[in-house]
């Protein structure tokens, strides 16, 4: 009996794990290096819930605002300051290689020229405008890779399943037909925005409400895949992404995902809220954006404009702040691989894709000396990235007889520090190599 329970555990835990992971990270590691390489991306939160500047689709089912009244905000949708050609040259301004906008939220409001039915920015908003379009078109022109979100959920459609937090409309199980209704609509609105706008990106949000059979990912998937073989999809198509998406919470030790996206909210919300003016600082945007990379992840940073279109100040100054830094000391950043362990430097760290140069983050005002451990090379040269300092440094406790390398402190003069984090350029005499040993004669 025993061992029937344990078999069933045993083969239980597998069945998770695959139903977890359906894709292969090794087939498709070819499409996934831009992105490996991007480190920064612009999540994009638009929809009509900025008119009362309300939460996203999530104000309504939670019951803080009726239904009725929610989709009222449709009327104030105007756009009449929206500039993509402004948006798109913001993003790149902040650095990001990469911008991913909202098609469509929890709440089913289209923000593109959906035929599947009335509800989007086109028809029922006085904007009568298509936002993804345009917003693609200028992406492109400046070589930034763009990216759709799309909610599978779709609370208001009436074929869908879900409302409200504590109601639903019908159980799948009883009324398939109609599940079927909803199915062929959503996926029929994938493949318009396939075919309309090709993104280089897909970022599915709302999976957990359904399995992958109900949403039938697998053939989701395929959907896009047959449009465009290079698509990448996010993690949250219940097994069938390419990606992990932590969200909000920043990973404390180094996720074990192959490649991963952080996304996180410039406020506390995703959408616009004036009344949220809890503002990260860019010291703060900048030290969890190197954190990720240096953990081997991207930085998704979101914001959320308002209903005319137009970017809050405080957005487009921390924007701003992220850019002109990544222009100083994007050299540590950008086509760079995650960094060396913490034991060896107490701090993030980033590595050039050969590995000979070594990039150290200093966060605030710390000045050295700075302690590097267990460093089994020759260290070239020492500069700081963003004013081009030469460093000087000493070797201390190297015993010649041992293996173990000696510890390198670096002096770090208050001249040298960038204003928010300041990026230390190791140059190597060859490959990193690294002393993990437990020291003596090992
Ligand atoms: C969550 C929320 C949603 C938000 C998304 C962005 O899953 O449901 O409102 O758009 O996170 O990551």
């Amino acid at each position: 009996m025993k061992k029937i329970i344990l078999l069933a555990l045993f083969s239980g835990a597998l069945f998770c794990a695959k139903a977890q992971n359906k894709i292969d990270p090794n087939t498709i590691k070819d499409k996934m290096q831009w992105f490996a390489d991007a480190k920064l991306g612009i999540f994009i939160h638009t929809g009509i819930y900025s008119v009362n500047g309300i939460g996203e689709s999530w104000s309504f089912h939670n019951k803080l605002i009726s239904h009725p009244d929610y989709m009222k905000q449709v009327k104030g949708f105007t756009l009449k300051n929206y500039d993509p050609a402004y948006w798109a040259d913001l993003v790149q301004e902040s650095g990001a290689r990469y911008s991913v906008i909202t098609t469509k939220h929890h709440d089913g409001v289209a923000m593109y020229d959906t035929k599947m039915n009335n509800l989007s920015s086109v028809k029922a908003t006085p904007a009568k405008r298509d936002m993804v379009k345009p917003f693609f078109e200028e992406l492109r022109k400046r070589n930034i890779k763009t990216g759709a979100y799309f909610s599978l959920i779709d609370w208001t459609n009436k074929d869908y399943p879900g409302f409200l937090k504590d109601s639903s409309r019908y159980k799948i199980a009883n009324d398939y037909g109609r599940w079927n209704k909803f199915r062929s609509f959503f996926q029929g609105q994938i493949k318009e925005i396939s075919e309309k706008f090709n993104p280089d990106l897909w970022w599915f949000d709302g999976d957990w409400e359904h399995s992958a059979e109900e949403w039938e990912s697998q053939k989701v998937r395929q959907i896009m895949l047959a449009r465009n073989p290079n698509t990448i999809i996010n993690g949250r198509l219940q097994g069938y992404g390419d990606y992990d998406t932590p969200e909000q919470n920043f990973p404390v030790k180094r996720p074990t995902f192959k490649w991963w996206e952080l996304c996180m909210t410039i406020n506390d919300n995703w959408g616009y809220q004036p009344q949220d003016q809890n503002w990260k600082t860019p010291y703060e945007v900048i030290t969890i954006f190197v954190d990720a990379v240096s953990n081997g992840g991207n930085l998704l940073l979101d914001i959320g404009p308002k209903e005319d279109g137009s970017i809050p100040e405080q957005e487009v100054h921390i924007l701003k702040e992220l850019g002109a830094w990544n222009k100083r000391n994007g050299e540590g950043i950008f086509n760079t691989v995650a960094g060396i362990d913490l034991g060896h430097f107490y701090g993030p760290t980033t590595l050039s894709k050969d590995s000979t140069t070594l990039y150290l983050f200093v966060y605030g005002k710390a000045t050295g000396p700075l302690l590097l451990k267990g460093l089994d090379n020759k260290i070239e040269s020492i500069t700081t990235v963003g004013t081009g300092v030469a460093l000087t440094h000493k070797v201390v406790g190297k015993i010649s007889w041992s293996p173990v390398p000696g510890l390198v402190y670096i002096d770090l003069p208050e001249s040298a520090l960038d204003q928010y984090v300041t990026v230390l350029k190791v140059k190597l005499d060859k490959p990193i190599k690294l002393y993990t040993g437990q020291g003596g004669l090992q």
